[in-house]
């Protein structure tokens, strides 16, 4: 509901950012069928590798018999682990400083580990001989259930870690315990509830995949991959293979979704870099559904117990949380190093509150390695579910409205810069607005009429309110790092002779439109219009360093850093525009596009005019080089703290326990708007995600660790037939510390709708005294709900 006229959105050069509703530049290739994929690299004389996965959750490797598989017509090499050892290429290392088997070489740790690869003419040929290759396995008992990877006695799963007598993986705490204890022993009224996040999967609709092409003769290595962060992926390999950063380029081409989940570096990409070293020739690998599902990067799978403190009449004035986090069998999270529970230190949510404490406990089980930032900024997800689901359980106690709770609440302007109990810095915001502002679209009032009418008749319908503030924007150099990578992003800009430009991005594209919105930047910035202005991105080669795309923080650091690159070429124009006009600097104008002597708007040159004189012939101001360019190095200062306010409505069948979602409001605030079209296809992504987790999503174990979603059959993802037509509104309270004061917006809404539509159930099961339920509400889960069944573990 995007209220503004429609002259608003239309394309305006003069007025690229927030003004322009630019059609994506990069569509007429993707909806012609023209995007480039990894899958559609084909190189020359080009082999095919496939994988072959443990079938077991935990075992011992007896022996591994390749030869019948060697033997195949087609097949070109057979590795295992014992032949990646002696080349000291048979552990990498993790995002999170743990190591990771490329291919098992003592035990199998998960089921759908990698154990050993086939690379063979074509891809049939590859996948047939897997079946020919024979493991003896012997079996170990597995750690499954979370809560027992500690009990004495429990297998150790990790034995390769010298001196490993547990499952232990690390314990965190963040905010102080004794001013939280003595905060809840004064309040009137404490809530404690046991919430689960269950482990999902980002599911993105391409799978992982990568053509390695190792050239023998110049030692070059070029390597096509479905990565979200083709830079950090290079210094990685150099570092692991022992290759000169130089000599490797990683080209990320068109990405079908990453969603945080082509972060981590797997196995597979180093056994096709290893495969183009033994055979000499280009290597394809593609990994298919079962393998994306069972062994890339899982997420959430946090087991939480939350308690809020409060007065009588509803003042919030603590919250704890204590965390059993499921970290599988390698330490695969992606988070900045000193932030080994991501970002789930923001759990004080929206509120001004007087302590907050937080002690995690992270263990392995015998489960696919991860914990990956799916579309969410570092773990905030769990910490919004973590909130919102205590703030509302808190109403239920207190009786109250769950929008007056939280507005009673709410950090006020006035307190911005505010600094949490748990230290986060949020820079700025204006709840208030952006919460009636849903509750208008919504019509709140009327709904909870309307609710207390059906109640009466015995229907089920529900309202949930979810209100968030996220943390993007990783990050500041001096807190955040990559495996010692600093979250910087460089930036350049090229402006050629006829005024054309080229801006190059550190940051890598997976959906997200950058093309666009970075050409938007650009154009505000510098007044050449968007058409004229080509962004390049993902091919190490073409691009200056930077830590890539996750935990939306493009807009915040890349973004920041395209609006200063511009600003640098500008103040060169000025330069040689004062030249060109033969007025001194100060003496000029800058109106989007040209520069003009004061008081003369007649007397002016246009950027296009100074790209020429820039490249031409003749005489440019003393001290002035020829060209028009420049590139810099964002570090940003901090990170940037969109927040949103949706409301869920959705309806149960008694008779079913199906949940039908029948509206939802979103309306996010993520600062000054680039391109609000993208926004909202942003929001609409996240929002759908969202039913997905609330209803549908979960990886499931049985006892033995077979994974039960390892198939699109079992992992049930949102179609269109699963959600409502999305109704959006916004807000803009802008960051004070971005160029444009901009803040990340790609996450927002995968943030928060689960806890939005988690409410609104919870909210309609009201009538059966019931204060929580654990996602995903599937019929069986709220069926059982509704009988008083007790809840799965
Ligand atoms: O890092 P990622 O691109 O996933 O997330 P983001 O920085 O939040 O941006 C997602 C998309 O929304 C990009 O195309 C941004 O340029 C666009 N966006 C926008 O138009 N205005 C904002 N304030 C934030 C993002």
């Amino acid at each position: 509901v995007d209220q503004r006229p429609a002259s608003e959105f239309e394309n305006n050069d003069q007025k690229p950012v927030g003004h322009g509703r630019m059609l994506r530049k990069e569509d007429p290739r993707f909806i012609r069928g023209k995007g480039r994929y990894c899958d559609d690299v084909q190189l020359p004389g080009m082999l095919h590798l496939a994988i072959l996965r443990s079938p077991v959750a935990h075992a011992r490797i007896v022996s591994i018999d390749t030869s019948a598989a060697e033997a195949h017509p087609k097949v070109k090499a057979v590795v295992t682990g014992a032949a990646l050892a002696e080349m000291g290429l048979a552990w990498m290392p993790t995002l999170s400083g743990d190591v990771q088997a490329v291919l098992a070489t003592d035990k199998v740790r998960f089921q759908g580990q990698e154990v050993a690869f086939v690379v063979a003419e074509d891809r049939y040929a590859a996948r047939d001989a897997l079946e020919l290759i024979d493991v003896e396995y012997d079996v170990l008992e597995p750690v499954i259930d979370v809560r027992r990877a500690l009990d004495p006695g429990a297998p150790v799963i990790r034995d390769d870690l010298d001196g490993k007598e547990n499952n232990h993986v690390f314990d965190w705490e963040t905010g102080d315990e004794a001013a939280t204890e003595a905060v809840f022993a004064a309040a009137d009224v404490a809530v404690t509830q046991d919430i689960v996040y269950p482990r999902v999967h980002p599911a993105p609709m391409e799978t992982c995949g990568s053509v390695a092409d190792y050239d023998r003769i110049d030692g070059r290595l070029t390597l096509w991959s479905t990565t979200q962060a083709p830079h950090a992926h290079r210094t990685l390999y150099a570092i692991v293979a022992g290759l000169p950063e130089h000599k490797i380029r990683v080209i990320a081409p068109d990405i079908g979704g990453g969603f945080g989940g082509k972060v981590p570096i797997y196995p597979g990409y180093v056994c096709s870099i290893v495969a183009s070293i033994v055979t000499g020739k280009p290597v394809k690998w593609m990994e298919d559904r079962s393998e994306n599902l069972t062994s890339t990067g899982f997420a959430r799978d946090y087991i939480m117990r939350g308690e809020i403190a409060a007065t009588g009449d509803g003042r919030i004035l603590a919250i704890r949380t204590n965390v059993l986090a499921d970290h599988g069998a390698f330490n695969g999270v992606a988070a900045p190093v000193k932030y080994p529970a991501g970002f789930f230190g923001v759990f004080t949510g929206s509120y001004d509150l007087q302590a907050a404490y937080c002690k995690m406990t992270a263990v392995h089980t015998n489960k696919a390695p991860g914990g990956v930032a799916y579309a969410c900024s570092f773990r905030i997800t769990e910490a919004v579910y973590l909130v919102e689901r205590l703030v509302d359980c808190l109403a239920y106690e207190l009786k109250m409205d769950p929008v007056e709770l939280r507005v009673k609440n709410f950090i006020q302007p006035e307190q911005f810069p505010y600094k949490t109990k748990t230290g986060w810095v949020y820079d700025s915001g204006d709840y208030e607005p952006t919460m009636r502002k849903a509750m208008e679209i919504a019509g709140y009032d009327e709904l909870r009429a309307e609710q207390a009418e059906r109640r009466a008749r015995g229907e089920l319908m529900g309202i949930g309110v979810c209100f968030f503030t996220e943390a993007v924007g990783a990050g500041p150099r001096k807190d955040m790092d990559i495996l010692g990578l600093g979250m910087a992003d460089g930036c350049e800009l090229r402006v050629h002779p006829t005024g054309k430009a080229v801006v190059r991005l550190s940051v890598q594209s997976q959906g997200q439109g950058h093309e666009t919105t970075f050409a938007q930047i650009v154009a505000e910035e510098i007044g050449i219009p968007p058409a004229d202005i080509d962004v390049v991105h993902g091919d190490t080669d073409q691009t200056p360093f930077g830590l890539g795309t996750y935990g939306s923080r493009s807009t915040p650091v890349s973004g920041a850093a395209a609006a200063l690159v511009a600003r640098k070429v500008r103040d060169k124009a000025r330069l040689i525009a004062s030249g060109m006009l033969e007025v001194s600097v100060a003496d000029l104008e800058w109106q989007k596009g040209s520069f003009h002597v004061k008081g003369d708007p007649g007397k002016s040159v246009t950027i296009q005019d100074i790209a020429m004189r820039a490249h031409g012939a003749g005489d440019l101001p003393e001290g002035v080089e020829g060209g028009l360019e420049a590139q810099i190095c964002y570090n940003p200062e901090n990170l940037t703290y969109p927040h949103g306010a949706y409301i869920c409505v959705v309806d149960i069948d008694p008779g079913t326990a199906q949940v039908k979602v029948r509206r939802f409001i979103a309306v996010d605030d993520c600062g000054t708007r680039i391109n609000p079209m993208i926004i909202e296809g942003q929001v609409h992504g996240g929002l759908t995600d969202g039913v997905g987790m609330a209803l549908m999503e979960m990886i499931a174990f049985d006892e033995d660790g077979n994974c039960l979603g390892g198939s699109l059959m079992d992992y049930l993802i949102p179609t269109s037939l699963e959600v409502p037509d999305w109704e959006t509104g916004f807000t803009v309270t802008p960051s004070p510390h971005h160029p444009i004061g901009a803040k990340g917006v790609g996450e927002s809404a995968t943030v928060g709708s689960p806890p939005a539509i988690v409410n609104a159930v919870v909210d309609a099961l009201k009538p059966f005294g019931i204060r929580h339920a654990d996602m995903p509400l599937t019929p069986s889960r709220v069926w059982d709900a509704m009988r008083g069944a007790p809840q799965p573990p």
